[in-house]
């Protein structure tokens, strides 16, 4: 009853109950990697002593000793470098007979999917956080699984709706637990600027701040407005938690800091940012996109650049978000200092702004060892093919994109956008942003039906989940939007294409909300 389905999985004995005087157990290729899987050990028995009450001692075994019965061994067996898109191989197999439990698998990510899917072979008590009853029994089975794709994502936007480190966590943690590795964390825009940069205080001391927000439906001629201040941002030192919280879980953290469009919470704060054609900028209230845009100056990718340079330092994964959706062209075209810059740099046309800033980034994040990516918009212009482009809209060539050079991430509004409705009526549903995208519409995705890779095949790394937050103000909501669908979206990205059936997916689908449901996952389960 594995969730996401697992390449293989076969019945090889008879169930067994673990023992009270379990113990967990990790091997690594001497010298490697002790530390990764030390801690993916450790991890393990922090997920199971809650619910059993035993103390699940945690030890290494060497070469060649045999683990005995009533034991969980994690055995690291190689020690790959990651590919050219950083990503390391996840293939694991998990084997459960005669009373001892095996995990193995080339890399540490790998041995972390095999801690997901070994903890949804217990009894969905296990997810409880106070002991429980057991008795702790397995089925015997021999698992041998790899993910279709490295990229397995949902993301969260914490700038329309600001949510706690604990909220976070425990979605990170949701991500674990469907085997996927990312968590895109979408932490400014223009209602919002929610990340502390150290050099720039103003950003969160103005910029974290609005000072009222849309009661209801935003339409076009009417709005009703709260008048509470609304604000809210992370720390470094909350980033940091954050960051190693996912760390240890195999997941990285995209983190995006979306420029040069949705930047009125940063321009606010700074408004020497802006192009000068707001006489007072104010973090926005309203939803929507605003013309409220960065000016392109020289100084201007020096403060962007700055703001990455602190970014970069606590995130360390490869991929640094850029945005880049949504940049209205309106301020660029009325402003005359726009219009100079543009002649200075032999440009014709104020899209071309965009992307000459884009480059001056892209160069930027690789001589820091990073890559870029983007929003599909970012491709307006000449943009390096070693740029990354999340297409978000369902009209997008990607063939197109591909033999461009780039590698692409589907995130697809029609069948992704889990902020959309999730069911008709939509009227007995809470109040979404519109749109519909059903379970069944997720699941029926393909993020890379054969001709679109063509003669790409791997470089549509994956897909993701968007939770975009106008309308999801509250962790009980986000959960609601998030789940099932969202175990969707893990599913279509891990098991193999022809191994996916929507009926097997459901009945899988039962048990696995139990699971949720132990953990008080508030998701729409009815
Ligand atoms: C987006 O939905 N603006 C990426």
């Amino acid at each position: 009853m594995i969730l996401p389905k697992p390449v293989s999985c076969a019945s090889i004995g008879d169930a067994f109950t673990l023992p009270p005087d379990s113990r967990i157990l990790w091997r690594v290729p001497r010298g490697r990697g002790v530390a990764e899987t030390r801690d993916l050990a450790e991890l393990l028995a922090e997920y199971l002593r809650p619910a059993t009450g035993w103390t699940w001692p945690v030890a290494e075994v060497a070469p060649g000793d045999d683990p005995g019965a009533g034991t969980i061994l994690l055995e690291q067996t190689g020690d790959p470098e990651p590919d050219a898109a950083g990503f390391r191989p996840e293939a694991y197999t998990l084997e459960t007979d005669a009373g001892r439990v095996r995990l193995a698998a080339e890399s540490p990510d790998g041995l972390a999917r095999a801690i997901q899917a070994l903890r949804q072979l217990f009894p969905a008590a296990i997810y409880a956080s106070a002991v429980q009853p057991g008795p702790w029994t397995l089925p015997a089975v021999r698992v041998e699984d790899a993910p279709r794709f490295p990229w397995r994502g949902l993301m969260l936007d914490t700038a329309r709706h600001f949510f706690s480190v604990d909220t976070v966590k425990r979605f990170i943690e949701l991500i674990a637990q469907h085997r996927m590795s990312v968590f895109h964390w979408h932490l400014t825009d223009d209602q919002g600027w929610r990340l502390e940069i150290k050099k720039y205080p103003r950003l969160t001391e103005v910029g974290s701040i609005r000072k009222a927000t849309i009661i209801g439906r935003q339409r076009d001629h009417f709005r009703r407005y709260d008048r509470t201040p609304y604000g809210g941002f992370y720390t470094q030192e909350e980033i940091r938690d954050i960051v190693a919280f996912a760390a240890r879980r195999h997941v990285t953290i995209v983190p995006e800091v979306d420029m040069p469009g949705h930047m009125a919470a940063a321009i606010a704060a700074y408004p020497e940012l802006g192009n000068g054609l707001v006489r007072h900028p104010e973090v926005r209230t309203m939803w929507g996109i605003s013309d409220n845009v960065l000016n392109v100056e020289a100084s201007t990718v020096q403060f962007c650049q700055d703001v990455w340079s602190e970014v970069m330092a606590l995130f360390p994964g490869k991929f640094l978000h850029l945005g880049g959706d949504e940049c209205p062209r309106k301020e660029w075209t009325e402003s005359p200092r726009a219009q100079a810059l543009m002649a200075e740099r032999g440009l014709t046309e104020p899209g071309q702004l965009q992307a000459w800033f884009t480059r001056q980034m892209d160069d930027f994040f690789r001589a820091h060892g990073r890559r870029l990516i983007g929003w599909h918009e970012i491709l307006d212009g000449r943009v390096n093919p070693s740029a990354t482009i999340m297409v978000w809209w369902d009209n997008q060539d990607v063939p197109g994109i591909l033999r461009a050079g780039h590698n692409v991430v589907m995130a697809t509004n029609k069948y992704l956008y889990l902020d959309y409705y999730q069911r008709e009526p939509k009227e007995k549903e809470p109040l979404a942003i519109g749109g519909l995208v059903t379970l069944e519409q997720v699941y029926g995705f393909d993020p890379a039906p054969a001709d679109a890779t063509g003669a790409a095949p791997g470089r549509i790394l994956g897909g993701q989940g968007q939770l975009w937050t106008e309308y999801i103000a509250t962790p009980a909501y986000l959960e609601y939007m998030a789940f099932p669908r969202g175990c969707a979206v893990a599913e279509i990205l891990w098991t193999p294409r022809e191994a996916q059936a929507f009926g097997d997916f459901q009945r899988r689908l039962q048990a696995h909300v139990e699971r949720l449901r132990v953990q008080q996952v508030r998701g729409s389960f009815d």
